[in-house]
């Protein structure tokens, strides 16, 4: 028989703070943007920095259990070793309102944005690195450790360590495999410095990380190398996280996209079910969730969520199916053994898509950018109606099983 939702799964949604709180001055990002290297500023964003309690309640009236948000690191220490009173006031009372509207609060440490005085003393791939980190999580723990409920240290450290260190289009901006590896080390190292330290400090908490995660196929040409695709897939879902297993309670996971390597150009696609594609011209393919889900399973057989999934899609043409499927998919992953105890839609607002800019809009809102009003999609509504339906699905099943 099929397995249901169980009534203490998390539903939730994610934002990240550079990519809506607005004014970043004082990251690496926004200082990338000034050089020219983002197809947009990301200026005022969606000013969540003053506009929280907003959003906080859009998510309360989604019918949620959580919120994930992060925490940027220079409004918190603005300078090596001296940290702001402001930004930790401000971030307890942003966790505060959340948790007053009865959501769980899923909190990530860093989700790629740094502090200028970091980038200056070598960033990810200098010397310091690990103890910087570590000291900007000790600080959290002290001021914001009782406000957090669910504790990932790093956002998809592959994305930006490809992209920033081997790829060159994020910062650092390095092309520089000895960098890459430095830098790889010590995101590792800070993970696990920072696990023993949470726990030390609050055992009761659940800590990891969570990771960018794709599944990928061959096309028939391409069949009899199909085991080297899955030695790849295998390196890089879980390479970053395999290394200190016993370091995640969890296992975070965001899915967007499953890829095929075929022998004619452009060699790598990505695949999709009834020919949708998203606006970034990702293919909407919805049983990968189930895939990865049962990978991750059979390989650590730990608890996950899914901490981001989502589309860009101004239109709103494929939202509300593309979160119907995701989510019968992930049924179908614990009905055949996956522990899955939480999703949480990526996004809540149309924000700032990183070197994209604002063109892709990920929202379950939309913003008008004159007046910063958040403005629901349909797929608001039917994300509301799915887990409504959901969570009345779990309280019969309960009473079903009490009886
Ligand atoms: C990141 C988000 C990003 C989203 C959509 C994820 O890789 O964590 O910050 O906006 O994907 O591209």
């Amino acid at each position: 028989m099929e397995k249901k939702f169980p009534q203490d799964f998390l539903w939730g949604v994610s934002y990240a703070s550079h990519q809506v709180e607005g004014n970043s001055k004082g990251n690496d990002w926004w200082d990338w943007e000034q050089q020219g290297k983002t197809k947009e500023l990301s200026g005022w964003a969606c000013d969540s920095w003053n506009r929280y309690p907003i959003d906080n309640k859009i998510v309360q009236e989604l019918g949620c259990d959580a919120f994930r948000i992060s925490l940027e690191w220079f409004r918190i220490e603005p300078q090596k070793g001296e940290f702001s009173e402001i930004g930790i006031e401000h971030y307890r009372k942003l966790l505060r309102d959340i948790k007053k509207r009865g959501l769980k609060r899923v909190v990530t440490l860093w989700h790629w944005t740094s502090p200028m005085w970091f980038v200056e003393d070598g960033g990810w791939s200098g010397e310091n690195a690990t103890k910087h980190f570590t000291s900007y999580c000790q600080k959290v723990m002290e001021e914001l450790g009782d406000e957090i409920d669910l504790f990932l240290t790093l956002n998809e450290p592959t994305i930006p360590l490809n992209k920033g260190y081997l790829v060159g289009i994020f910062p650092p901006g390095k092309k520089n495999p000895f960098a890459f590896n430095k830098a790889r080390r010590n995101m590792i190292k800070a993970h696990g410095e920072c696990y023993d330290l949470i726990k030390e400090m609050k055992p009761s908490l659940q800590v990891g990380i969570t990771q960018f995660c794709n599944t990928f196929e061959t096309d028939k040409f391409l069949k009899p190398f199909n085991f080297l695709v899955k030695k790849f897939e295998d390196v890089y879902n879980w390479g970053f996280m395999s290394k200190d297993l016993d370091k995640h309670d969890f296992w975070g996971i965001d899915y967007y996209a499953t890829f095929i390597f075929g022998i004619k150009p452009p060699f790598v696609t990505r695949k999709t079910t009834k020919n949708r594609w998203t606006d970034m011209r990702w293919g909407i393919y919805p049983k990968g969730i189930y895939e990865i889900c049962l990978l991750a399973n059979k390989k650590f057989k730990k608890p996950i969520y899914i901490f981001e999934n989502g589309l860009a899609d101004e239109k709103d043409k494929y939202r509300a199916d593309f979160i119907k499927e995701h989510l019968e998919f992930l049924q179908k992953a614990m009905t055949d053994g996956a522990e899955i105890k939480g999703y949480f839609h990526w996004s809540l607002l149309d924000n700032f898509e990183w070197n994209q800019g604002y063109r892709t809009k990920f929202g379950l809102c939309a913003i008008n950018k004159d007046t910063m009003e958040r403005i629901p999609r349909k797929s608001y509504f039917e994300y509301k109606k799915l887990i409504a339906r959901y969570k009345k699905e779990a309280i019969m099943e309960e009473n079903n099983i009490k009886k």
